[in-house]
């Protein structure tokens, strides 16, 4: 059992980060913004799935706030249902950003053309759960929302096996992951080649189908795959049985039945993703080989096996603290702090986020409250850090970093 104290001053913590953070203001056209950035000065903007983060963080303590967060982002979308990776809103990312990000042009633009892991939904519902003070935000952007998950089947899904794909590496969120290596090569997200991805996606102005057609290196990931099946998942339920309901609730089955098929692997106990036009699958073992777990429906041996051979086993992710982004087995795992790398094996708050809940539903109740005691003493020492290396607990490169209070989603409330 951890002390209520340490939980209350750990929320008090967390509240003061996002508060910190706190973004909002008007264009000078009048277009009104409000979210919280990852961690001033290096990550200023807003990001689509750090906004989700922090939307389900706020929704503990501010909910009028976690609704402006989700609000802002579907506001930086377009009418035809496109949510971008980078909003830039009150800080235009000019020519000095181009190379890194993926703007239309490279004088500087409101928001990047590129995706990010396609959350909004679920932290739409978990938000629209918290949003008793506002009923009507569960209903008031349900054509927005469709707009979104039917773009993104319309535009990443040309070969309509119910599986997104991504043609930046960073569009999943885990820029540098080793499991990109074999796939982007001297294109990877942290060599001088990546600048040439960007920009030879923008001279094919960002036409996701376009350059899935024309060029091998995309992915159909593992983990986007997994948060887009949640994600319908909560916009079936947002949109109940009538009205569109039992559309999604079916696009949902049919990607999780995808994965199930096509990315599961037997010998190895993983789900790996699927990599160019012939969908070469991508043996390299990272926390996303794991995250079919957060999927309620995924079959209880499939789920067991990923816990017991993987997740709790200290060769592989079983560490001392939180749950490491990479194998410990895998020759590329990385525990430490690196100015470009960060997916290569330190911790991330969001990991445990997605698979501790998972964990505990399968009964591994003791193991969870384990990984969520590490992290916590690792954040009482060393605060809300971009992420931890799971060998120490040290944390490491940003700091006050906005997502890592979704910790407090993993302990009690102690007011409830
Ligand atoms: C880093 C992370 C990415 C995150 C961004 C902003 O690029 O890899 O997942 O969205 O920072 O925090």
């Amino acid at each position: 059992m951890i002390a209520e104290a340490r939980v209350r001053e750990l929320r008090a913590r967390a509240r003061h980060t996002l508060e910190t953070n706190w973004r909002a203001g008007r264009l000078r056209d009048g277009t009104p913004y409000a979210f919280t950035c990852p961690s001033p000065p290096r990550y200023r903007h807003q990001w689509y799935w750090d906004s989700c983060f922090h939307a389900i963080a706020w929704s503990h303590f501010d909910p009028p706030r976690a609704r402006d967060e989700l609000r802002t982002l579907l506001r930086a979308g377009r009418l035809d249902g496109f949510i971008p990776h980078t909003a830039f809103w009150d800080w235009p990312a000019g020519w000095r950003r181009a190379p890194l990000y993926a703007t239309r042009s490279i004088r500087g633009d409101r928001a990047a053309e590129s995706i990010q892991t396609p959350l909004i939904a679920l932290a739409w519902e978990i938000v629209a759960d918290a949003s008793s003070d506002d009923p009507g935000f569960r209903l008031e952007s349900l054509d927005a929302l469709r707009a979104h998950y039917d773009w993104l089947d319309r535009e990443r899904d040309p070969d309509r096996d119910g599986l997104i794909t991504i043609i930046h590496p960073d569009e999943s969120g885990l820029d540098d992951s080793p499991k990109y290596d074999g796939v982007y090569r001297w294109m990877r997200h942290y060599l001088p080649g990546y600048f040439w991805l960007v920009e030879r996606h923008r001279r094919l102005a960002y036409d996701s189908s376009a350059i899935i057609e024309r060029y091998e290196e995309h992915v159909e990931d593992v983990l986007v795959n997994v948060l887009y099946a949640l994600s319908l998942r909560s916009l079936s339920r947002l949109l109940g049985l009538q009205d569109g309901g039992r559309e999604y609730a079916a696009r949902a089955a049919r990607t999780e039945q995808a994965l199930l098929d096509r990315c599961w692997d037997e010998d190895s106990g993983l789900f790996f993703d699927l990599a160019g036009r012939r969908e070469r699958p991508v043996d390299v073992s990272t926390w996303s080989s794991l995250s079919p777990l957060a999927l309620p429906a995924l079959p209880e041996d499939v789920a067991r096996r990923l816990v017991e051979e993987h997740l709790l086993e200290p060769r592989r992710y079983g560490a001392p603290v939180g749950i490491p982004s990479v194998s410990l087995e895998e020759p590329s795992f990385r525990p430490g702090f690196h100015l470009y790398r960060c997916w290569r094996g330190p911790a991330w708050i969001n990991t445990a986020w997605l698979l501790v809940p998972a964990m505990r539903r399968l009964g591994y109740v003791e193991e969870a409250d384990r990984i969520v005691g590490s992290l916590l003493g690792a954040v009482e020492r060393h605060g809300f850090r971009e992420y931890y290396n799971p060998l120490t607990g040290e944390g490491l490169a940003a700091r006050r970093f906005g997502w890592s209070t979704l910790l407090i989603d993993l302990l009690p409330d102690p007011n409830g």
